[in-house]
């Protein structure tokens, strides 16, 4: 068990290098057993999530190789249509792309229900209307969801989404991408991590078109291929790196990113007060200044392209030292405002109602020993943290490793002040 231990105050400078993107990777890791060749998949971030994740396509068969630090070859050639453990599939709500996959193979599939972060219902009710649409009977029983087609192949279909969930379209354009004949989707999930998905099938062969748009066209092909290629820059992970030099103040680069990917973010933290530029030699970097406290502002959280949920959490952070008070909506998740109790503790003022929080401006966070609850939970604290007045002590770090390389690292890298310490785990030593 880790906590970190940040020294607030400091303000941030410097560059700093973005990962790939944890939910382009969990999708396109498992994407990688439907080609009948190896993949090598690059800027893979190492992040707890696709660790779990390669594990999960181990057990199934899947060789996977370490070339560099962020690159792996995924050989799936000794791959059986096996389920999934419950162990590792409950670790992650990726685990359940494993059915899109196995459905589009050999047209069943059993996994387990899956985990991730508890931050509300999070249905599954889309994923199985596509799966039926698409040919497929599908059972939730006693924890596992069985989906399987008669015919022992999936056909085309035509399916309009109630809700353009994320999940849902990565796993129907996985069921679908080898199902004979053209299966249409409306009221898909437009975020770059799907575009990212369909661009890597298409890379294996697939004939994918319209991602990035509210409707994708899939004509089924026989097969898939191997390649090569790069997962886009994650988002989130810039987003959060925008919302600590916000609390901070500071000036920092953000490299390796798609600044148009991030133009949802930007344009929020704009208002904000935080100024942006192109940096002339570098068209994959973005710099941010915030040379004043925080602006308020308002905040609704949408689908792609409306500002992230993910987003959420660590820009609430920074709102909570703004001149004024700010409205935070939450229209995706019931479940997204656990942490405000922590950073409660560090002296914000918010109220919660329901799936609105009222951000009332402080002059100063002052430094306590909180708790993370889920990832975002957990990067939000360390943006309070880095922005406060003294010693920060933030448990629940496993949430934070979930989905972030080396943060403390990279943040240490902009001058923060940051230890990693291993804490005794209370719970494991009391039973063992
Ligand atoms: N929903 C349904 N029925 C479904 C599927 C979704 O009602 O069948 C609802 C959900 O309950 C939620 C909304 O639709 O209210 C959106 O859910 P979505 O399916 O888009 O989310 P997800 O696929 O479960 C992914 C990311 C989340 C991110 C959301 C929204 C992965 C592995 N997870 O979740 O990432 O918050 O999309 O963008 O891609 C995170 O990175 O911290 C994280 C939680």
């Amino acid at each position: 068990m880790l906590k970190y231990v940040v020294t607030g105050g400091r303000q941030l400078h410097g560059d700093v290098a973005i990962g790939g993107a944890k939910n382009a990777a969990v999708a396109i890791i498992p994407a990688a057993l439907m080609a009948s060749e190896p993949c090598v998949i690059e800027n893979v971030p190492r992040i707890n999530d696709v660790t779990v994740m390669l594990e999960i396509i181990r057990e199934l068969g899947a060789k996977v190789r370490l070339i560099g630090k962020n690159t792996i070859e995924i050989d799936p050639r000794g791959v059986k249509n096996v389920s999934p453990s419950y162990e590792l599939v409950r670790k992650t709500r990726a685990g359940y792309y494993i059915l899109g996959v196995q459905l589009g193979m050999y047209g069943s599939s059993i996994v387990s229900m899956p985990g991730g972060c508890d931050i509300g219902v999070r249905a599954i009710d889309q994923h199985i209307k596509g799966f039926n649409a698409l040919g497929a009977e599908v059972k939730v029983e006693s924890g596992f969801i069985h989906a399987a087609s008669a015919a022992g192949k999936l056909h085309p279909a035509h399916i309009y989404l109630d809700q353009p969930s994320v999940g849902a379209t990565v796993n129907i354009i996985l069921a679908a991408v080898l199902a004979e004949g053209q299966t249409i989707i409306e009221n898909v999930a437009k975020e770059p991590h799907i575009v990212d998905l369909a661009n890597f099938l298409n890379t294996m062969g697939a004939n994918i078109r319209g991602a990035g748009t509210d409707v994708i066209k899939i004509q089924g092909v026989k097969r898939l291929g191997g390649c090569t290629y790069s997962i886009i820059p994650d988002q989130i992970e810039a987003g959060t790196f925008i919302s600590a030099v916000t609390a901070t103040g500071g000036e920092i680069t953000l490299r390796g990113v798609i600044p148009k990917h991030l133009e949802c973010i930007t344009a929020k933290f704009q208002e904000m007060g935080v100024e942006f530029f192109d940096d002339p030699n570098d068209p994959d970097a973005i710099v941010c200044r915030a040379e004043h406290r925080p602006m308020r502002t308002n905040i609704k959280t949408l689908p792609y392209p409306g500002f992230p949920t993910d987003m959420q959490a660590v820009t609430t952070a920074a709102l909570c030292t703004a001149s004024g008070a700010s409205m935070v909506s939450e229209t995706i998740f019931e479940n997204r405002f656990r942490y405000v109790e922590e950073l409660k503790r560090m002296g914000a003022q918010i109220q919660v109602e329901g799936k609105v929080a009222v951000v009332e401006g402080v002059d100063r966070l002052t430094g306590a020993p909180v708790r993370a609850c889920d990832l975002r939970a957990g990067a939000a604290l360390m943006v309070a943290a880095l922005g406060a007045d003294g010693v920060t002590e933030i448990e629940g770090v496993n949430f934070i490793e979930r989905g972030y390389e080396d943060f403390p690292g990279k943040l240490g890298g902009l001058g923060a002040n940051i230890k990693v310490l291993t804490v005794p785990d209370v719970e494991t030593a009391e039973v063992g």
